[in-house]
């Protein structure tokens, strides 16, 4: 599933990322990380975005 359209990525590249930041991430450096630098255009996917992020801290016991 395409999580953002502007700067296509995937929940699976998500996912990805979030797996390497041990229950620390951040929305902002996800996307980053996610979009390959880039800033987000129309924010329509930060909400969901946000929720995944949130989701995966939540799960993970440091
Ligand atoms: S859909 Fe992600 S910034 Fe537009």
């Amino acid at each position: 599933m395409f999580v953002c359209l502007c700067h296509p990525f995937s929940d699976k590249k998500v996912k990805e990322h979030l797996e390497k930041s041990q229950g620390r991430a951040r929305v902002g450096e996800v996307y980053s990380a996610c979009s390959e630098g880039n800033k987000p255009n129309c924010c329509q996917c930060l909400e969901t975005l946000k929720d995944i992020v949130k989701t995966h801290n939540n799960t993970i016991t440091a």
